[in-house]
């Protein structure tokens, strides 16, 4: 059997693990909130009309915020559209949908509450400014006794919505983007907004759009530019990536994380050379509030098309695979082992649309094979990021040269437990990890949680939704501080060690 070794040192720390780096992402699109989380009359649904399966769902996935209404949406979005009673319909043109706006500000909030989770708001720096900008936070947040506070009491909400998460704008160097902008036109609008914003409610934090993705021409120079105008008004910037396979190969597949490591590690050399030109004292952190997986859907024009202007029309529902549960579970790794920066991460999306949760109109919910990988980082993956050293056989692909066969880190929670990642990104061969654990006291191996499939294309639909799920797997020896852990090819591995 072939060998890779992990060790690590309680010592050896990358720091605190922010829990909203398990965040996700609602955007009206698609079925994501009509006939997602929100069906009035569906058997499961409740007295507003969101389905209760959905939000058990939810709840047990792990999702501490939820980034909220969009998306490219939400650069075309008049958010007093989507609060009191008055709630005009209206074409949205980054989707060709009609947006009925029956779910809006308020019952966003009241479904987080009942998901347990926390709105992270974005705004719309598209077709509107700073003055939307800072209106809709004293809407939100403001206590009473001006014109927005006391339109949300008027409105049913005597307390604020307390609203501590905000974007500012989306993907704005898009040309898809209503009111896309070159770098200095969002730099100056993102910086205003952000100072009104703070001053209406100096608590709130706030994320300003980085390039929507590293391929773009304007990567680099956007950041460069945007972080020089907004540095002491903002907390965070944005990453968007998604990833595809277009070679069908699940080696060169399950490699994508390479160039998410890149990715981060660029945004963290541009925040870093903009603190060091401004003489500043805080940092930047990232906020990575666009991941996942799309290819399955591929090219839906012709459909789309017909369904123009339609509503909760079936819109990149892409069915995932085992594969690509492996790759969630290697981006989760990718997170962690930058968990001293990323502070913020929302998986793209949350229901229907390219989501871990599926529902069917009138019908069941179901988890997607993506949604065990995600569920077990959030649950386990708490406390502090561990510098684990890995040392693994690699091997070349289409795109990358030493890819590590295992692809893993650790965590270390507070109660002293220990839990292992790992993805064995090898389509035949088994991997015995050994382990040298430093410090941290007597330990035992309390269970070993195991994804496998022997068919990497295997799904989970509403008929068959078991098909890929987790199982207790090998486990492995622990003698003092030394541990072999029994890897199995193609799988995804949670080792949790226990006191
Ligand atoms: O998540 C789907 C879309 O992808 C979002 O609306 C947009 O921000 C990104 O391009």
């Amino acid at each position: 059997m072939k060998h890779a070794r992990m060790t690590l040192d309680k010592a050896f720390q990358i720091g605190p693990i922010d829990p909203r780096i398990y965040g996700s992402f609602l955007e009206h699109m698609g079925r994501a909130i009509y006939e997602g989380i929100y069906e009035p009359g569906h058997p499961a649904a409740d007295e507003q009309g969101f389905r209760t399966d959905v939000i058990r769902l939810v709840r047990d996935l792990g999702v501490p915020i939820v980034r909220y209404p969009g998306g490219n949406f939400v650069s075309g979005f008049q958010w007093e559209d989507s609060v009191g009673s008055h709630r005009p319909h209206r074409l949205d043109l980054a989707w060709f949908a009609t947006e009925p706006n029956a779910v809006g500000l308020h019952e966003f909030c009241d479904w987080c509450e009942k998901a347990q989770t926390a709105p992270m708001y974005c705004v719309n720096l598209g077709t509107r400014g700073p003055e939307q900008a800072r209106d809709v936070v004293e809407y939100a947040n403001h206590p009473s006794g001006s014109k927005f506070s006391d339109m949300r009491i008027a409105n049913g909400k005597k307390e604020p919505l307390n609203i501590k998460l905000w974007c500012l704008g989306n993907e704005m160097d898009g040309p898809w983007q209503m009111g896309s902008k070159t770098a200095q036109e969002y730099a100056r609008i993102a910086n205003e907004s952000a100072k009104m914003m703070k001053w209406v409610d100096p608590s709130i934090e706030l994320v300003a759009c980085g390039s929507s993705g590293f391929e773009m021409p304007t990567f680099g120079s956007w950041e460069w530019t945007v972080l020089d105008e907004c540095y002491d008004n903002i907390d965070y910037i944005s990453l968007h990536r998604y990833y595809g396979n277009p070679t069908g190969k699940t080696s060169d597949f399950l490699a994508r994380t390479m160039d998410m490591d890149a990715f981060i590690r660029s945004v963290i050399a541009l925040c870093d050379a903009v603190k060091g030109k401004k003489h500043a004292k805080k940092s930047i952190h990232l906020s990575f509030d666009e991941w996942n997986i799309i290819y399955h859907t591929g090219d839906q024009e012709a459909y789309l098309r017909s369904m123009r202007w339609g509503q909760a029309v079936h819109r990149a529902e892409d069915v995932y695979n085992f594969e690509d549960a492996l790759l969630t579970g290697s981006i989760l790794i990718t997170l962690l082992r930058n968990a001293d920066r990323v502070k913020i991460a929302c998986l793209a999306q949350l229901v229907n649309v390219i989501a871990p949760i599926m529902t069917r109109g009138g019908g069941g919910c179901w988890a997607q094979t993506t949604y065990y990988p995600f569920m077990h980082a959030s649950r386990y993956g708490r406390g502090a990021a561990l510098r684990a050293a890995v040392d693994s056989p690699v091997y070349d692909c289409v795109d990358y040269e030493g890819v590590p066969f295992i692809d893993a880190t650790a965590t270390l929670a507070d109660d002293g437990s220990v839990t292992v990642f790992c993805v064995n990104r090898s389509t035949t061969e088994p991997f015995a990890l050994d382990m040298d654990l430093h410090g941290f006291g007597a330990l035992r191996i309390g269970e070993h949680i195991l994804l496998h499939n022997d068919d990497a294309k295997a799904v989970n639909t509403e008929s068959a939704p078991y098909t890929v799920v987790p199982t207790p797997g090998p486990g492995g020896c622990i003698d003092g501080e030394k541990a072999t852990l029994h890897i199995p090819a193609l799988s995804w591995n949670v080792i949790r060690f226990v006191r």
